[in-house]
């Protein structure tokens, strides 16, 4: 009797040995099924995460529980597919506390990873903005409970030499967190310490001296798609011939550091070009203050901390055919947000009455009805006005930016490829 069965993945047959793992055999075939709990060594597989959910024999399962049998019919890359799968993923951002540009895991994390697979730009779920102890306890290690998905992978995999668990689940539900046993830590060796950071899928993990070490461009996931449909994505940005309409254009930078505006002008000489094009409205560029005309676009750095950027932002939703977020700051709050994790009261306090820097006898929160009110938190701008289009990074570099203004302009073609659109 034959091991060898055949299966339909997204229509085409595909033969693979029998009791293969599916994720196993569609990644063989060319079909790239997202996974974060999933891991080669662990059998039986975790099943924790439902970020592999695929349709499998007419059931929505999760693909990496499930073996190859003769006759099976696989759906993949359908739309209703691909939303349930960001959908899990964009709950598990809302639920834990996520900075890439700030994380140790930034380049080598697999959920970082999977946001940028699936064109994460914002979440549909608000951001729960919990506030986990981070336990810096641990000899080597340091547990980030506001990055833990909960996979199991460090609770099933890591163990002592005399196979006795570090990791553990405790609390139940909603309270569920991944407690670090002290004693058994101190037990592993550096190179068992920095297996299970590599193990944990996200920045939850991280042993002390090992983060930051690998340069960017070489970290795991820094130039190229795991995708193999994306890997060689033609970049098509040839612009169609003939002469074209001078745009008007208006930028701002709300609650932003303008690092996305300085890269706007990180084009040499591209500008030039730029300028023969565009004509700049309200926008610091050109320090013009009040809108003169309709815009055709508007590009908005920043999200809204403040009473004066919510005015700012709604004229600019008024006054700009097309509305533009560039960078995180305006796509979901960014740097500025993390504020968000404090009372406001507490850090007005920190800031103006109990800060090292406040002269004693000077301690006031200013107040003045001309001075914009602060808001209750960040907001990002989708949360205020509606917005057409993000174009993510921190910052997005300069040819992004003006390759995306183009496509939308003048519907120049423009095909991102994965190493250009991974920011962190
Ligand atoms: S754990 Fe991953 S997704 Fe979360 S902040 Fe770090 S790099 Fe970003
Ligand atoms: S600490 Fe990491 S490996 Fe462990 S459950 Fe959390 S995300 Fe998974
Ligand atoms: S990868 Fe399949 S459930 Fe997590």
């Amino acid at each position: 009797m034959s091991d060898k069965v055949n299966i339909t993945i997204d229509g085409k047959q595909v033969s693979a040995e029998t009791g293969t793992n599916l994720v196993k055999v569609a990644h063989a075939n060319g079909f790239f099924i997202p996974s974060l709990c999933y891991y080669d060594h662990i059998d039986p597989p975790l099943g924790t995460c439902r970020v592999c959910t695929c349709k499998i024999d007419g059931h929505i399962r999760q693909a990496c529980t499930e073996q190859v049998h003769d006759g099976m019919e696989v759906e993949i890359n359908t739309d209703e597919l691909a939303d349930i799968r960001q959908a899990i993923v964009e709950m598990m951002f809302s639920e834990g506390n996520h900075f890439c540009p700030g994380c140790q895991k930034s380049g080598n994390c697999d959920l970082q990873h999977l946001g940028y697979e699936m064109g994460l730009s914002h979440l549909r779920f608000p951001h729960l903005f919990k506030n986990e102890l981070i336990d810096f306890e641990p000899k080597r290690m340091i547990l980030e409970h506001n990055r833990c998905v909960k996979c199991a992978r460090c609770v099933v995999e890591v163990l002592t030499d005399d196979q006795k668990q570090v990791f553990s689940f405790c609390n139940r539900g909603n309270e569920t967190v991944v407690g670090i046993d002290y004693d058994e830590e101190a037990k592993l060796t550096d190179e068992q310490a920095a297996e299970a950071m590599h193990l944990c899928p996200t920045g939850a993990i991280i042993v002390r001296g090992l983060s930051y070490v690998e340069p960017f461009g070489e970290r795991k996931f820094d130039l190229h798609s795991v995708n193999p449909r994306r890997q060689d994505e033609p970049q098509k940005s040839e612009r169609p011939p003939g002469p074209r309409k001078k745009k008007t254009v208006a930028t701002i930078s709300l609650a932003g550091c303008f690092g996305c505006h300085m890269s706007m002008l990180d084009n040499d000489l591209k500008l030039f070009e730029v300028m023969e094009l565009i004509e700049f409205n309200k926008s610091p560029l050109n320090d013009i203050k009040e809108f003169t005309q309709q815009c055709d676009l508007g590009l908005i750095e920043g999200g809204c901390c403040n009473s004066d950027n919510v005015e700012v932002l709604r004229e600019f939703r008024r006054s700009c055919d097309i509305l533009v977020c560039v960078g995180e700051c305006a796509i979901w709050g960014g740097l500025p947000a993390m504020r968000n994790l404090i009372p406001l009261r507490e850090c007005l306090e920190e800031a103006y009455l109990n800060g090292i820097t406040i002269d004693p006898g000077e301690a006031v929160v200013p107040y003045d009805e001309d001075l914009p009110k602060i808001l209750d938190k960040v907001y990002a701008c989708n949360e205020v006005v509606h917005i057409d289009h993000y174009i993510p990074g921190c910052p997005p570099n300069a040819d992004h930016i003006w390759k995306t203004v183009s496509n939308l302009l003048w519907g120049d073609q423009y095909s991102i490829l994965y190493s250009d659109f991974k920011y962190d």
